[in-house]
């Protein structure tokens, strides 16, 4: 018996290898690592090995089959870079990429600042994390009135004089300060009430505020510029009527509701029954709020409407409940196109 003989035919055999592609690697691996590896008939010569050359022996068996192992694993990994760089078909035809399409929500927006920007509103957009003050307080609101419960406000942890805006009206106190009459703008946004969400109302939703303060603007100019706007909106014969309400901000005010009749069920849903629908608030600009916001009352009056965009989105494409809107399922985006 020489096992000095055995190991170097095993050292012979791994020296010449040539592992060419997968099948050779794996004819390797079973030959040198696998169950009944080459080295297992040599390592049972162990209890003939003289004591003395017990130890070299244990050494070299070991020496090969850790070659044996790195020999494997550098072809294994030659073999798969080759695959990864392996040059595509580039005649082949490209996968068509997909169009995007716009929000419903945007798409209404967007219209309704088309309509505004015709009879000379400018956008004005501002954030969505107010002060108490723009909020509230400036728009004639203050700590202890019974109108601040009208809207459940969303507060910023540990901080009772931050909150998420509750309305697009916060932009009029931030205009009213910082600019000088003529103003004449349109604030679209996102706005936060913490409601239960529901197929009618949910938790954050969009809206348009409109402001437009100079001398002598009238209620007679604010009708006529709703009425202007809901033909462009909604067709040249529909109806509007205003309603007497209360806003703290408006004196006189009123909500608007246009007729959009009951031809489908979803109108029969969204309207309760009646074909009308109540799409905004609005009013003169209480003097208590241009003087809050610096303006000399005696000098400047002023007109303000707010409206929410979801229902007129809902009506507009018969979208039966508003959480669709925030689910982003593709299904419901893709039916609405860009233009
Ligand atoms: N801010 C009111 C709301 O969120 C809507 C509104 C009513 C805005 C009357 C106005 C207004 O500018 O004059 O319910």
């Amino acid at each position: 018996m020489n096992w000095r003989e055995d190991l170097k035919e095993i050292r012979t055999e791994l020296d010449n290898s040539n592992i060419t592609d997968a099948a050779a690697l794996e004819a390797f691996r079973i030959k040198f690592l696998g169950s009944k590896n080459i080295f297992k008939p040599v390592f049972e010569q162990m209890k003939q090995v003289p004591a003395e050359e017990k130890k070299e022996f244990g050494q070299k068996i070991n020496e090969l089959k850790n070659r044996a192992e790195e020999v494997f694993q550098l072809a294994a990994s030659a073999h798969t870079v080759g695959k990864a760089t392996e040059i595509p078909d580039l005649s082949l035809p490209a996968t068509p990429g997909t169009i995007g399409s716009r929000h419903p929500i945007s798409l209404v927006m967007d219209k309704i600042v088309g309509i505004f920007e015709k009879i000379g509103f400018q956008v004005a957009e501002e954030r969505e994390i107010e002060d108490d003050w723009h909020n509230f307080t400036a728009l004639n609101t203050p700590d202890d009135h019974p109108a601040r419960d009208m809207q459940d406000t969303f507060y910023l942890q540990g901080r009772s004089d931050r909150v998420l805006r509750t309305h697009t009206s916060s932009v009029q106190a931030r205009i009213m300060t910082t600019h000088a009459p003529p103003i004449r703008i349109l604030a679209p946004g996102r706005v936060f009430r913490n409601e239960t969400i529901s197929a009618r109302s949910h938790c954050q939703f969009h809206q348009v505020e409109g402001l437009y303060i100079d001398k002598g603007v009238s209620m007679a100019d604010l009708k006529q510029t709703l009425l202007f706007f809901a033909r462009e909106m909604f067709g040249p014969s529909v109806k509007i009527r205003l309603r007497p309400s209360y806003f703290p901000f408006t004196e006189p005010s009123a909500e608007m509701d246009i007729y959009w009749g009951l031809k489908d069920e979803t109108d029969h849903r969204i309207t309760k029954g009646t074909g009308w629908l109540e799409i905004l608030g609005c009013g003169m600009v209480d003097p208590a709020v241009l003087k809050n916001c610096g303006l000399d009352p005696e000098v400047y009056s002023g007109f303000a409407f707010g409206m929410g965009i979801e229902r007129q989105a809902m009506l507009l494409y018969k979208i039966p409940d508003i959480r669709y809107y925030f689910e982003n399922d593709l299904r419901f985006l893709r039916q609405f196109k860009s233009a």
